[in-house]
């Protein structure tokens, strides 16, 4: 293929370099486009055809279904490794030998206490704040008690900040849920794994012992790793976008627990087990439903279903898929919804809608069966979302400070008024 593009325009000609990634995907650098051209730009709402950065963190093939995480496929470490070591992995680019896991694990140990002061602003919530908003707040709260800026240019100062909100945001996540149950906000207990912690933080009782159970802790694990990153997604490009600023970790993390929360990104699983709920209580007739999915005169969507990449089978997708048999059978769960979810799946593979627009079921569609199985509440789905991507967060924004990106700022096309007089008010 030839190392350029050629772009004609009013008889003119323009020559683009082609860059090619590791793994063969082509992409034309406009970056002299508007120079050259005396001020023509490109458009594309919702950057389908458009990449923002070259990026070393996670590679996924949507034809292929292929989701691999610093060249390890997902299935690999799902299967085979630990949350914490993934999130290693993404962050500082190799997997952890033992005594950096280990060193890794007691730095972020040792930053776990949450100033107490953030329990006022905790108070000041009703109980029936969405944890996504309170996640998002309390993170970006998190500045004021730790408000020296990362200078990430200093490892040690960029490792530091790692930790202190690798260490604090399960906290966080696990206070949003007992401020809105009712329990008190304490801490789990330093002598567990991390994902062991969380699950006793989360469930732990005021009164007598709490012991993770290990099924819902496996899975969980498995989940977050499944989670942990998967490129440029709408979430991620908005905590690029903030960093790019020079706005802080913590806040930029923010931004990014906001855009998660919507029902098209990471509010999706919320959303799925809402419809098969519905569904349930409609007399559980998926035909009905999937006549609504296709119907455009019809708000409704399949949620779960459909990829802006795969459009192939999500990878993940099979992993949960999986995964849910074996919890619920472990658990000894009865959950009807999953066989909703099974009927509707079945049923949209084999309809022309869904398959020629290679709609399948994205990481959404099973995981939240899985969530509500381990007695983890709807509201507090999206909140594991965010918990499982906080690594891949973290590791998308220190790629983008360190190799220096420039703010984010796109451009535009003007459909607006032309010029016009002002008229004062007598005159309008
Ligand atoms: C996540 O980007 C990521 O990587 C995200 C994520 C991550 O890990 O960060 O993978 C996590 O956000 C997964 C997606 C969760 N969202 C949902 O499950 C919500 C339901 N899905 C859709 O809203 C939709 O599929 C999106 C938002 C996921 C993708 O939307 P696109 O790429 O903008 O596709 P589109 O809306 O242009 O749809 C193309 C066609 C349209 O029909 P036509 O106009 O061609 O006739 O497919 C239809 C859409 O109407 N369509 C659906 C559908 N999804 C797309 N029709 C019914 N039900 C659906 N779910």
């Amino acid at each position: 293929m030839s190392k350029k593009a050629t772009l004609q325009i009013d008889g003119k000609s323009y020559d683009f370099p082609l860059i090619t990634g590791t793994e063969n995907e082509t992409a034309i650098d406009i970056k002299t486009l508007r120079g050259a051209t005396g001020g023509v730009t490109t458009i594309d709402p919702g950057y389908k055809n458009t990449g923002s950065c070259e990026s070393a963190i996670t590679f996924l093939n949507g034809e292929e279904g292929i989701l691999r995480y610093r060249g390890y496929a997902i299935e690999d470490l799902a299967d085979k490794a630990d949350f914490l070591e993934v999130a290693y992995l993404l962050i500082f680019g190799e997997l952890p030998s033992k005594e950096q896991l280990d060193k890794f694990h007691s730095d972020i140990k040792a930053q776990s206490h949450v100033d107490e002061d953030v329990k006022k602003i905790l108070d000041g919530f009703p109980k029936s704040a969405h944890p996504m908003g309170v996640l998002s707040s309390l993170t970006s709260a998190l500045v004021a008690f730790n408000p020296s800026s990362v200078n990430v240019d200093s490892e040690e100062d960029m490792y530091n900040a790692i930790v202190r909100l690798m260490a604090k945001f399960p906290v966080l996540t696990a206070w949003a849920y007992r401020k809105r149950v009712g329990l008190p906000l304490d801490y789990g207990d330093d002598n567990l794994g991390y994902v062991d912690n969380f699950v006793k933080m989360m469930f732990k009782k005021p009164s007598g012992e709490y012991t993770p159970n290990k099924v819902i802790v496996d899975a969980l694990d498995k989940l977050l790793i499944l989670h942990a990153d998967h490129e440029q997604n709408c979430s991620t490009s908005t905590v690029r976008m903030v960093g790019s600023s020079h706005a802080g970790l913590f806040v930029s993390i923010s931004a990014g627990i906001a855009a998660l929360w919507g029902p098209l990104h990471g509010g999706a699983n919320q959303a799925v087990i809402e419809m098969l709920e519905a569904i349930k209580e409609d007399g559980g007739d998926t035909h009905k439903f999937m006549q609504k999915a296709k119907d455009k005169q019809d708000p409704f969507r399949l949620m779960g279903f459909g990829h802006r990449v795969y459009k192939n089978f999500d990878p993940r997708a099979k992993i949960i898929k999986k995964s849910a048999d074996d919890v619920l059978d472990a658990l000894g769960v009865e959950d009807p919804v999953l066989d909703i979810a099974k009927g509707l799946e079945k049923e949209a593979l084999e309809d022309n809608y869904f398959v020629d627009r290679k709609l399948y079921p994205n990481v959404d569609f099973y995981s939240g069966i899985i969530y509500r199985a381990m007695g983890i509440p709807v509201e507090m789905f999206t909140p594991m979302f965010a918990l499982g991507r906080l690594p891949g967060w973290i590791a998308q924004w220190r790629e983008m400070r360190l190799r220096k990106e420039p703010i984010g700022r796109p451009r535009q096309v003007y459909i607006g008024e032309n010029h016009r007089e002002f008229k004062s008010l007598d005159k309008r």
